[in-house]
């Protein structure tokens, strides 16, 4: 708790939400020597650390655990019995997710940074007088900071049709409550995007029945479809159902578990009464079909910044709202939704602010969203950067493609990794690589250095002349450069012409 006679203090920069984007810019600016307030309505490190990429990865861990035990008679380990216990996991879970926030409050205390816990709300102000921002919760004060960073992120989405309870019907944030512990025996997914796919692979593989609806006709619909089918294959031998094309009409909790009721995505609207209905039953339903933005009360109205669908409207390239020293990044403006993305633009803005300020030893920057990585992390894992191929095609490049695969690669096989595939794209005139596609596994590892290539504009050849060590997983990136050329070694091709 922060004395309440801390709010004479006329900060540099005070940044409102305290997940991947807000708690590394208060980090960021003080690295600069900015005096920083950071304030957070609930825990340090936002949905990335409590509810969302941290402890799904903590019980994607046990999940994984569980596949390589499943595999062990291979690897010459007799397990002739063993206990699941999910509630052992969720509390792994747990302790993994307060160390990482015990560690980023270190962090910011470590930085001097004041951080309030409350809701923080703009009161106006300008850039010259700086602004007065309401804090009420925890702490109940008002601060003042010559530039503002909001960073106030997203939260599930709350569509009446699904009837949300959080009782049955849950999001992402109730299935990751520190409390949620019994594992459902039938588990009902509406969405098959990132987040759906996560949580089924991970209740699947501790034993529940998983049944995924999804709207559109392929799940996770931005990745790669070759990369897609390797996943819905992969699902299938786990006994994950997913149905596509398929439009939710209702949800409900009917007491022993929860009722979906659906029809055809292809069926136009005014003849959906008549149409065919599918009923799915199961004990639970999680409902992963998007993100809103959480931009009410915290003073957009007054101030006249505008919002798209609860999207706070920025400068793209310096992060700057229309009204002049304040700055909005991550979710909350409705970009790529992604953590790493978020702490990106934390830096841009911070850099922004500071340099407007005058006095820190930082530049103006502009934001640069050629190259970002993404990561899903089913079984296999999946990783991607730069243009899927149709895009590459559609911005009118002739597009090379490499294609290799792990049972080729000598590490994957001594793992007993040889799921999947890497897929590179290069532009045929240049050779330069234009994206990456990877199924398999550490494919979102594998990812970062083709995204490193991509950033510093690096052709195949760039990659192909670096010395990859022997043997590792690493050596993907190496085959599948050199298979854009018909060159991997591991793999048939054809004689290099001139
Ligand atoms: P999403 O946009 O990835 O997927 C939502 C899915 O729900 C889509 O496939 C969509 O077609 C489907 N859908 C929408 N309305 C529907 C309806 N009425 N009935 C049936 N299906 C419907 O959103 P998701 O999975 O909720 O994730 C939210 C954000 O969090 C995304 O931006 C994602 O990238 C991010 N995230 C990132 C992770 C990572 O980097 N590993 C992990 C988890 C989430």
């Amino acid at each position: 708790m922060i004395d309440e006679n801390m709010s004479d203090i006329l900060y540099d920069l005070a940044v409102i939400g305290a997940g991947p984007g807000g708690y590394h810019a208060a980090i960021r600016a003080a690295q600069y020597g900015a005096k920083v307030a950071l304030i957070e309505k609930e825990k340090l490190g936002g949905t990335c650390l409590n509810w969302g990429c941290i402890p799904t990865k903590a019980l994607y861990a046990s999940a994984h655990l569980i596949e390589k035990i499943n595999e062990a008679n291979e690897f010459g380990i007799e397990i002739s019995d063993y206990k699941l216990s999910f509630a052992k996991a969720v509390e792994r879970k747990n302790k993994v997710v307060q160390e990482l926030v015990e560690g980023i409050e270190a962090l910011e205390k470590g930085w001097k940074n004041d951080v309030y816990y409350g809701f923080g709300t703009i009161l106006g102000g300008n850039m010259d007088t700086g602004f007065e921002i309401s804090i009420e919760g925890k702490d109940n004060t008002t601060i003042k900071a010559k530039r503002v960073i909001i960073a106030t992120g997203s939260s599930p989405a709350l569509i009446p049709t699904f009837n949300i309870d959080h009782e049955r019907i849950l999001t992402s944030d109730d299935i990751l409550d520190p409390n949620f512990k019994s594992l459902p025996e039938k588990l009902l997914i509406i969405g098959a995007g990132v987040i759906g796919c996560e949580f089924a692979n991970i209740f699947a593989t501790y034993g529940s029945k998983v049944i995924m609806l999804e709207y559109l006709s392929s799940p996770i619909a931005t990745e790669e479809p070759m990369i897609v089918k390797v996943l819905q294959k992969k699902f299938e031998e786990n006994g994950i159902e997913i149905h596509t094309s398929q439009n939710v009409l209702s949800v409900e909790n009917i007491s022993t578990g929860v009722r979906a009721t659906t029809c055809s995505a292809d069926i136009p609207r005014d003849q959906i009464s008549s149409a065919e209905k599918n009923i799915f039953e199961a004990d639970l339903c999680l409902v992963s079909i998007g993100r809103a933005k959480e931009s009410k009360n915290i003073g957009l109205e007054q101030l006249g910044i505008e919002t798209d669908r609860g999207a706070i409207k920025a400068n793209p390239d310096t992060l700057e709202t229309a009204v002049r020293g304040i700055y909005a990044i991550g979710d909350v403006t409705g970009g790529i939704m992604l953590a790493h993305v978020a702490s990106y633009e934390g830096d841009i803005a911070v850099a922004n602010a500071l340099a407007s300020i005058g006095g820190f030893p930082v530049h103006e920057m502009k934001t640069n969203y050629t190259v970002v990585p993404a990561t899903i992390f089913t079984s296999p894992n999946i990783g991607s950067v730069g243009y899927r191929r149709n895009v590459a095609k559609n911005l009118g490049y002739d597009v090379l493609m490499g294609q290799f695969p792990y049972q080729s690669l000598g590490k994957a096989k001594c793992m007993g990794e040889e799921e999947g595939f890497i897929m590179i794209l290069a532009d045929k005139e240049t050779h330069k690589i234009l994206g990456a596609s990877c199924i398999g596994t550490e494919a979102p590892e594998l990812i970062a250095e083709i995204t490193l290539a991509m950033q510093h504009g690096l052709t195949i050849h760039d990659v192909t002349e670096t010395i990859h060590s022997h043997p590792t997983i690493s050596e993907m990136v190496l085959e599948g450069c050199e298979a854009v050329v018909g060159k991997s070694i591991h793999k048939k091709g054809h004689p290099i012409h001139h």
